[in-house]
């Protein structure tokens, strides 16, 4: 039987993590499935960081990163990229991942090209047009083209139901950043450089990540001016920010938290060190989508900073509190977890609510029996 070609397309950090479990999984059926792998590098260093980790070696590299890039920057040299990429390979699939604005050229160029698109970690809804933005229209429109959707978790699914979507296109699979997690933490990491001398047991850490285009400038500095006064009240709070690549970022950190004493500013980390400071920190305030998932498997509580999230399953469970950016409830909501302890283990409880680690071999399954490798439907997915 000829190999199944299938191309994962993936330009940023949280993509590849997220690709990673499932590509490692494509390569472990050699004689039934050829894998590619076409990064447009919307993110450069950040996505190289993950690449080298988990080894893998991209086919087609479309370099397009820019500084201050805008999405029209973004989605035009993509698509023009991936257009030459879809010709030159042919691919039987594509896999896309996500909500990023690779993700939807990726899924539209694939889409002009007639080749089948398989959308991981589909289905994710806040019903805001503009929040996240442009996020939340990025994966509707990759929904509206995709022919397999992978979503996470029932909620997901019930989402694409309701706009919709044939049942038999639809697998829950868990998400696959829980697969990465698990293969990353572990108790007795080392941390090296300067967070090998941070003080894990007295003190109470406090891990921050910062990017979302709607939180850029003054909701930011917002969320800043709360972590200046945390450290100030609390001489026990230590806050280790690795600060994200984008220079709107980078330079409002650096005006509100530039030289505090207790205020580790970093690069961002590696996924390594990065998943395993998650597993020492205390609490973690974020924006981010990813931590949001990782955290309730690592029982640390999480404020986010934002307004909406398309993760419900984090607020159910009741490890992720949505604050927003509003620099007294961003104070409060962290000054609560930080002096009452009862509040605090109410939220530190470990729970998985995004999947057992094993969403990319559940991928892998559905991809190989849709493309006729077997024929009885995985069991997982019989009714
Ligand atoms: C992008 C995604 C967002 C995702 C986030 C993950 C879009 C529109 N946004 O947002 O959905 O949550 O990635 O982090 O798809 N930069 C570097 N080096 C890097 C990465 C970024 O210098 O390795 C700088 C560049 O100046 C770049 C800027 O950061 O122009 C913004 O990057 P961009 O991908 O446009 O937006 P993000 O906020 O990272
Ligand atoms: N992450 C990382 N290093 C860091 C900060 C985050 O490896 O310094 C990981 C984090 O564990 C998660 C992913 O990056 O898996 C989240 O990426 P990001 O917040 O940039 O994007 P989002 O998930 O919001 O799309």
């Amino acid at each position: 039987m000829k190999k199944l070609k299938v191309m994962s397309i993936f330009g940023t950090r949280p993509e590849a993590i997220k690709m990673a479990p499932v590509i490692l999984e494509l390569c472990k059926f050699p004689s039934e499935i050829e894998s590619q792998v076409a990064v447009t590098a919307q993110h450069r260093e950040m996505l190289d960081q993950v690449l080298r980790l988990f080894d893998i070696r991209p086919d087609f590299d479309l370099n397009i990163m820019s500084e201050g890039q805008t999405l029209f920057d973004i989605t035009s040299r993509a698509l023009l990229g991936l257009d030459k990429v879809l010709s030159a390979a042919a691919p039987d699939v594509i896999l896309v991942h996500g909500d990023t604005t690779t993700t939807f050229a990726g899924a539209l160029a694939a889409f002009y090209h007639q080749i089948e698109v398989g959308h991981v970690e589909a289905g994710l809804r806040t019903r805001n047009k503009f929040s996240p933005y442009p996020e939340e229209m990025n994966r509707r429109l990759t929904g509206s083209l995709a022919d397999l959707n992978f979503a996470p978790t029932e909620t997901a699914k019930n989402n694409l139901l309701r706009e919709g979507v044939d049942s038999d296109k639809i697998f829950v699979t868990g998400n696959t950043v829980i697969d990465a997690l698990y293969k990353t933490v572990r108790a007795d990491f080392k941390f090296s450089n300067e967070l090998g001398r941070v003080d894990y047991d007295d003190k109470k850490i406090i891990l921050v990540t910062t990017h979302r285009r709607e939180n850029l400038g003054e909701p930011l500095r917002q969320v800043y001016k709360a972590l200046k006064s945390l450290v100030e009240e609390f001489p026990d709070v230590e806050i280790i920010f690795p600060v994200h690549k984008n220079p709107k970022v980078r330079e409002v950190v650096r005006e509100e938290l530039g030289g505090l004493e207790r205020v580790f500013l970093t690069d961002p980390l590696d996924y390594e060190p990065f998943a395993n400071l998650m597993n020492r920190a205390t609490l973690i305030l974020t924006d981010s989508g990813g931590v949001q998932e990782e955290a309730p498997a690592l029982g640390k509580p999480v404020l986010v900073l934002r307004d909406t999230t398309e993760r419900p399953e984090a607020l159910d469970a009741g490890t992720v509190k949505l604050i927003g950016t509003n620099r007294e409830k961003v104070y409060g909501a962290a000054k609560v977890l930080l002096t009452d302890a009862a509040e605090y283990k109410k939220m530190a409880e470990a729970r998985s609510p995004y999947g057992d680690g094993h969403a990319a071999e559940r991928i892998v399954k559905v991809l190989l029996w849709r493309h006729k490798f077997f024929s009885e439907r995985p069991e997982e997915f019989r009714s």
